[in-house]
């Protein structure tokens, strides 16, 4: 079982979109028995609530669902958890890079830049307009895809 774990700020638009759309193409690829896939937030206002509804909008017009989520706070016993943990933004990197054990270090990665795709945050929409959501959204399309090809590689899959 291969582990993943997407993590941004409140876990109700980057990180459940995250979420979503890698499980939407693990599922397409017949993999789903492989992987376990998660997402959680660094703080914890939004614990419990669904994912934002424009990210939802934005995620269904593409086919992907994410009405399962809920949102949760990350725990310290993630960093054992999980595999591989992708940040949204540089913000989130830090913080996990200094809370995480040694051991765990290595497992924390920028989700863009894990996709080989530079070193862009995909940017805080949550003041902003559907607009922003669609550039989410196809910025995480685009590092998800990315992503499970080089973790398909990387496992032989
Ligand atoms: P997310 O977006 O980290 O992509 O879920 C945010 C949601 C809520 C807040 C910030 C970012 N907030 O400050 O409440």
């Amino acid at each position: 079982m291969i582990s993943v774990l997407f993590v941004c700020t409140g876990n109700i638009c980057r990180s459940p979109t995250a979420e979503g759309v890698f499980r939407h193409l693990v599922m397409a690829a017949g993999l789903e028995k492989q992987f376990h896939i998660d997402s959680a937030g660094v703080d914890s206002y939004h614990v419990g609530e669904a994912p934002d509804k424009r990210a939802v909008k934005i995620a269904r017009s593409n086919g992907v669902t994410l009405d399962e989520q809920r949102a949760r706070g990350l725990k310290p016993e993630d960093f054992a958890t999980f595999d591989y943990i992708y940040a949204m933004d540089g913000g989130h990197l830090f913080d996990m890079q200094q809370h995480a054990p040694d051991e765990a270090k290595n497992k924390i990665q920028l989700f863009m830049a894990a996709a080989g795709l530079g070193e862009d945050d995909v940017p805080d929409p949550w003041y902003g307009t559907d607009a922003d959501f669609e550039k989410v959204f196809n910025m995480v399309d685009e590092g998800a895809r990315a992503l499970l090809h080089k973790i398909k590689e990387t496992h032989g899959l």
